[in-house]
């Protein structure tokens, strides 16, 4: 889907007009707001009253109304509710939804952005509608032989100033690069487990840094180069392994950069398949467990969008690769590893092996000295019964860090609540005989027992945040600008916006 922009007066001839309608709303001198706006098209506001049925449209939140104009032209006005509560998560999910309605059967749709410019400035309301529109249209068909490709390849932003358009197109840009990176990860989520192996998700990532992102560095280190670094958690995880393990370490420079440039890293949890090892999942739970690397391509998605638009800070990222399996070389639940910071840990179920992973990546991270450290990962099953399938868990040792996040996270609109860690917690990864387990004595606190474990792995001073994203990584149902099935993509805007906003 192509956005093309129509400003000032050029002539398109679209296949259908979107246009919103507000719900009337009383105002202090007691009279009706007129529903159609004075930036509709003077022609369009005729047509549309004396249309049968018109005068009944309310121009509720959702619903539409559809007419042909005196030309021939089909119209569909869009209800976005009382004016003064549209915001931009608003304008998102209703434009979403607009898309799934008549990307099958309309080949070219005008959006008239000056009647629908509820945001401040007309380039950020072509940039959220734009956002939902490109990741409205993702759709995971390479595994179909016979695939539905959507009618609707053109939209049309239309606005009378011709003025706004050269801000508008820098917006819609950088909106572009976000949701190009977004469906990226969805991609590498999606993939199934028998094809996206720890060693081609590797190599895919490498071909598209080496595409996409000039002057990234890339660094790959492999079974042996783990072994030298002493990682034995993350070596415990791959020991069932047909595929050799990854950690792939990828780094950005401003091209500014001064001693002052702030260094970001990031760390994702790849696991391509986790069957739980030897404490193996039951069949039902090991279903979708495809979608275990969703914090490596979600951090990826991140850095490659904030790369993208030259975000001003160094960003590293670094991901923990491997699979989950079972084999007489598994690690045994009572196993204990040695990992690389020096720290002991028992084993006592190695379906939690997300932790063991990250833990060896983290301390790798912090020799790199950054000045914040985040991770994401899909680490529990807990963080659904504590936030749903809708809220993304955050753990910190940083009240600084932690409000960044969720200061981007409410810029973005995206859900993100901060979760507790306590000594107690922290007390109940201790083993009697090493000097950590990897879970708690019991299943409460899960989530975040799992971040008090990885804790323990961020060295002294290091300001870090840990993102739960089993709940958020896939299937969010309720957002109509995420597949109904499958990797979300979530979260990746509010990194992406936390990077490119640090100095
Ligand atoms: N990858 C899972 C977490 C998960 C579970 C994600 C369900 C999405 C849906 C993780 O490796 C895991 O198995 N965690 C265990 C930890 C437990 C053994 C302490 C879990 O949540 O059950
Ligand atoms: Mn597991
Ligand atoms: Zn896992």
């Amino acid at each position: 889907m192509q956005i093309q922009l129509a400003f000032g007066k050029s002539s398109v001839e679209p296949t259908l007009i979107l246009l919103p309608a507000f719900s009337k709303q009383k105002t202090a001198k007691s009279k009706d707001k007129v529903l159609v706006n004075s930036f509709w098209p003077k022609d369009l506001q005729s047509s549309f009253k004396n249309v049968v049925g018109s005068q009944d449209y309310k121009g509720e939140k959702g619903d539409t109304f559809s007419f042909i104009a005196e030309d021939g032209v089909r119209v569909l006005v869009l209800g976005l509710g009382e004016k003064t509560k549209v915001n931009a998560e608003t304008l998102r999910r209703e434009i979403a939804k607009i898309y799934r309605a008549v990307s099958m059967k309309t080949q070219s749709m005008l959006i008239c952005l000056d009647s629908m410019n509820v945001l401040k400035g007309v380039d950020k309301t072509a940039g959220v509608l734009a956002e939902a529109l490109q990741l409205a249209a993702y759709n995971f068909d390479r595994y179909k032989s016979v695939k539905k490709e959507a009618k609707l390849t053109k939209v049309i932003f239309a606005a009378k100033d011709g003025k706004a358009k050269v801000k508008v197109q820098k917006e819609l840009d950088r909106v572009q690069n976000i949701t190009e990176s977004i469906n990226v990860a969805r991609d590498f989520v999606n993939d199934p487990p028998n094809v996206l192996n720890s060693e081609v998700y590797s190599k895919q990532i490498q071909d598209d840094v080496k595409k996409n992102l000039k002057g990234v560095k890339v660094k790959v280190l492999g079974k042996a180069a783990l072994k030298k670094e002493k990682m034995g958690l993350f070596l415990s995880v791959n020991a069932a392994s047909a595929f050799e393990p990854q950690l792939v370490h990828l780094t950005y420079t401003p091209k500014r950069a001064t001693k002052k440039t702030k260094h970001i890293a990031l760390v994702g949890k790849g696991l391509t398949f986790d069957t739980g090892g030897l404490s193996l999942k039951p069949s039902t739970a090991m279903v979708n467990m495809k979608f275990d690397m969703a914090g490596s391509a979600t951090v990826y998605g991140a850095f490659r969008a904030a790369v993208l638009n030259n975000a001003n800070c160094k960003i590293t990222c670094i991901l923990g690769i491997t699979d989950n399996a079972v084999s007489g070389l598994a690690t045994q639940p009572d196993a204990i590893v040695t990992a690389r910071n020096g720290k002991t840990v028992e084993i006592l179920n190695t379906d939690a092996e997300g932790r063991l992973v990250l833990a060896d990546c983290l301390d790798y991270a912090c020799d790199l000295k950054p000045d914040q450290l985040i991770n994401a990962a899909t680490l529990t099953g807990a963080i659904l019964v504590g936030l749903g399938s809708e809220v993304c868990g955050l753990f910190s040792n940083s009240s600084k860090l932690a409000k960044g996040l969720l200061d981007s996270a409410k810029k973005t609109d995206e859900y993100m609540w901060q979760m507790p860690m306590i000594d107690e917690y922290r007390n109940d990864m201790k083993s009697p005989i090493a000097d950590l387990k990897n879970i708690g004595g019991s299943r409460f606190a899960g989530s975040a027992k799992a971040g008090c474990f990885l804790e323990e792995f961020v060295q002294e001073g290091v300001d870090w945040a840990h993102l739960d994203i089993a709940g958020i990584g896939d299937s969010q149902s309720h957002l109509p600008y995420c597949p109904a099935k499958g990797a979300s993509g979530s979260i990746i805007r509010t990194l992406t916006d936390h990077l490119t906003s640090t100095k």
